[in-house]
């Protein structure tokens, strides 16, 4: 319930700030920011940047591949596109971006 609720939590506070906001990052509220911004099932939280530090080491290609297809690591798993099949690869390339930016 906790992830439910900063789902809405994120996406009241979109409709409330409005709309000068990078694209990576409201699609990162509206959706990732479920599990991301709590540390759900093991998902490193963006902003931790210990949680980050060997990931951002990768090739982002890396990131890009694990965060559109799934990624099972030792943490936990990572569905496909974080299960919103709705986003296109771009969009989640852009909101790995806005996530790796904001992490290191
Ligand atoms: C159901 C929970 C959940 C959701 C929703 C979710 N993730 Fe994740 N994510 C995880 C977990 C758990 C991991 C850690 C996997 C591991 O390293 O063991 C992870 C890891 C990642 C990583 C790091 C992969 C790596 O190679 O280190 C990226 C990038 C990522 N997620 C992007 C996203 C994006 C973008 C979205 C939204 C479209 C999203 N996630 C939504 C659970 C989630």
């Amino acid at each position: 319930m906790k992830a439910v609720n900063t789902l809405l939590v994120a996406g009241s506070l979109m409709l409330v700030t409005g709309v000068a906001l990078a694209d990576g990052e409201s699609v990162y509220n509206s959706g990732c920011a479920a599990c991301h911004a709590t540390g759900v099932a093991g998902a490193p939280k963006v902003g931790d940047k210990d949680a980050w530090a060997a990931r951002v080491t990768q090739d982002p290609a890396v990131l890009y591949d694990h965060a559109i297809n799934g990624y099972q690591g030792e943490a936990g798993v990572m569905p496909p596109k974080g299960g919103f099949m709705n986003l296109s690869d771009d969009d989640i390339k852009l909101v790995v971006d806005y996530m790796v930016d904001a992490s290191k």
